[in-house]
């Protein structure tokens, strides 16, 4: 039985010859249109991406893969959003291994749901739900996908692209084809499974899970070293060291 997604595949593309922000463009897009089915908008030239917590995404003209999904929901109650957060990270994990089989031991979820190749940000995921009373009546799922991108800006952390990876280069429209397709599977398995499946796969994904790692608490920049334990059923991520578990919201804690 399906629990999420009213379907899987996407009925309408709309594609954008530049968007300063896919997922700003597709909201208002929706918004005019009234589209309620699963729809597709990209780019290949992004000029003002936007990324979690005011964030921004840095994409080259032509290089990269940047992109937002609609998708047509059944009715989800928000204290359930973060398991369509760990269905899209899932998936997108899933998928880049598929197509890329030698990669796959290497990929990682960094919490709350960043694409990590081994230490590296491969790929940034930014969800915007719709909320109406207690109900998720759209989700947003935008992704920027490093592909071709040799040269970073200098103050990016940690960047990877595929191309670095692979050592070449690849066909930007095939791969987005071949993903959206295989993003379609997945996500169908993905939406099957139960919530203690879902968990357990998010952990054994999890980046630096059961390792010592320093934190910085964001209100008050006091430093934490802590073991990463997992997350909650709604997403918290726990922290253990000798004084205990500790519980933090995404904007409550930082990776140093
Ligand atoms: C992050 O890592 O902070 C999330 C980055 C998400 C970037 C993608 S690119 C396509 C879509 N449009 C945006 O403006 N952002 C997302």
């Amino acid at each position: 039985m399906s629990e999420y997604f009213k379907h899987y595949s996407f009925d309408k593309w709309i594609y954008k010859s530049s968007s300063s922000s896919t997922n700003v463009d597709l909201v208002e897009t929706v918004s005019k249109n009234d589209y309620k089915t699963n729809i597709v908008l990209y780019t290949y030239m992004q000029t003002a991406g936007k990324g979690q917590i005011g964030r921004k995404w840095y994409s080259g003209a032509y290089k990269n893969l940047t992109f937002s999904l609609q998708f047509d929901l059944n009715s989800i109650l928000a204290h359930n959003q973060f398991n369509l957060n760990m269905i899209c990270s899932l998936a997108l994990t899933e998928v880049l291994a598929q197509i890329f089989p030698l990669m796959a031991d290497k990929l990682t979820i960094k919490w709350p749901n960043d694409i990590y190749y081994s230490n590296k940000k491969l790929a940034g995921i930014l969800i915007q739900n719709t909320i109406q009373g207690n109900k998720i009546q759209k989700m947003i799922f935008g992704l920027g996908l490093n592909v071709n991108e040799l040269d970073f800006p200098k103050d990016l952390p940690n960047p990877i692209s595929l191309a670095q990876i692979t050592g070449t280069s690849h066909n930007l429209q095939s791969l987005f084809r071949n993903l959206l397709s295989t993003l379609t599977l997945i996500l169908k398995q993905l939406d099957q499974m139960t919530k203690s499946e879902l968990l357990s796969l998010y952990h054994s994904k999890m980046y630096l899970k059961d390792t010592l790692s320093k934190f910085e608490i964001t209100e008050t920049g006091e430093s934490l070293q802590a073991n990463l334990r997992g997350v909650t059923d709604h997403g918290q991520l726990l922290l253990e060291n000798e004084q205990g578990i500790r519980k933090f919201n995404f904007r409550e804690i930082r990776y140093c």
